[in-house]
């Protein structure tokens, strides 16, 4: 018998991070979701001064009441009236993430989610003791679940449904049409909808469509400042619901999470929404310049055919070259100096395709393509 949990026995590693620790010094990488920018520096020295000041200290479990304020605010847009009760600060949309499965889900339940997917999903509906079904979101659909694929997997176990748009790793978005559609598959069933929506602000032409605001008091949105303000390293996020009892239950689990977060970072990232509001739009300028970039390069390569996501920070072309999967196409790439990574580290649909982040500058960006073409014109030969 092992002397481990069930729990922490049944999950793996992730195999994003394989190919990353493969890599060498001078490897061009296209392997990690993290944005090569920094915070805005405003926010920098509001969280120094912050810490001067004195906050230093535990605040309470859902955050500081004026931060939440301005979150809510900050998605008045979508749904107005909201206010700190409607918010659940968190340290990370990692954080958030486990504490929905954990308030939504008991052991025998299933959860429904994206495939390919942020590998994080379905472990975690695993530690919460429930089962992950798979949807699938295809290359051929602009990676939209289709409903009657949705209505296949549901069953009377079923208790949640988690939509991902902007999507990591696919890049898709979605219409208000295409959504109301997974809303109503949503609504039908009496399920409640987990939507991570941590790259709302790095869109590209079109607005984020958002499950906030629709009327349907069985959505939590995630969101997460790693993305949008470049603080990957300052674990910070949050919950919304325009459903204030629902958040009742979210900010009592938080508590047997991390009590709460911290306290100087949420004076600091306030300063950031207040003073540098614009952030998140220039980042995601400087996205959309690359994204243009590398979709052009790549739909020109042999065996490339690759959407141009709307959305986020990846591209997930098929890649096909006869006689090799997606992994070993990954590593021949990693032997010519890039890296990036395999589709099936995102679930078995992902067989076939290639995830590119363009979280590298301009200069990288082409060097990398000018390799990659190289690779693809070799393997193809
Ligand atoms: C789709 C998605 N959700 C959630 C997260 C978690 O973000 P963080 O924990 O940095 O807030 C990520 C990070 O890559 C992501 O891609």
């Amino acid at each position: 018998m092992s002397d481990f949990s069930d729990r922490v026995t049944g999950i793996q590693p992730t195999g994003v991070r394989k190919m990353f620790d493969l890599a060498g010094d001078d490897t061009i990488s296209f392997g990690l979701g993290e944005p090569d920018f920094q915070p805005p520096p405003v926010a920098i020295e509001a969280f120094h001064q912050a810490m001067l000041d004195g906050k230093n200290k535990y605040t309470t479990t859902a955050g500081m009441p004026t931060f939440r304020q301005t979150i809510a605010q900050s998605w008045e847009a979508y749904q107005p009236g909201m206010d700190e009760h409607n918010v659940c600060i968190t340290m990370s949309g990692t954080n958030a993430l486990l504490n929905l499965f954990l308030s939504l889900v008991n052991p025998g339940d299933n959860v429904l989610l994206p495939e390919p997917y942020f590998p994080l999903y379905g472990p975690d509906v695993s530690i919460a003791g429930g089962e992950a079904k798979y949807y699938s979101c295809l290359f051929e659909n602009e990676f939209i679940p289709q409903v009657e694929d949705l209505e296949a997997l549901v069953d009377e176990h079923t208790v949640a449904i988690l939509y991902n748009f902007p999507s990591n790793p696919t890049g898709g978005t979605l219409n208000d049409q295409q959504r109301d559609a997974l809303l109503d598959f949503a609504a039908q069933r009496n399920l409640w909808i987990i939507s991570d929506e941590v790259y709302d602000r790095i869109v590209f032409e079109d607005k984020h469509v958002s499950f906030m605001g629709t009327g349907y008091e069985k959505v939590f949105i995630v969101n997460s400042f790693s993305k949008t303000f470049a603080m990957t390293g300052w674990r910070m996020g949050y919950i919304i619901s325009d459903n204030r009892e629902a958040m009742q239950q979210i900010i009592k689990m938080q508590y047997y999470i991390t009590a709460c977060s911290n306290d100087a970072m949420q004076y600091a990232i306030l300063t950031a929404m207040e003073k540098a509001s614009d952030y998140p739009d220039i980042i995601a300028a400087e996205f959309q310049i690359r994204r243009d970039y590398i979709v052009s390069r790549l739909n020109a390569m042999p065996g490339v055919e690759c959407h141009s996501p709307k959305g986020a920070i990846y591209v997930f072309p098929k890649v096909n070259v006869p006689g090799m999967n997606s992994e070993e196409v990954a590593m021949e790439l990693l032997k010519d100096g890039v890296l990036c990574s395999p589709g099936t580290a995102f679930g078995p649909s992902g067989e076939g395709h290639l995830r590119f982040a363009f979280t590298i500058g301009m200069d990288q960006i082409q060097s990398g393509m000018d390799k990659v073409e190289r690779t693809l014109l070799r393997l193809q030969c």
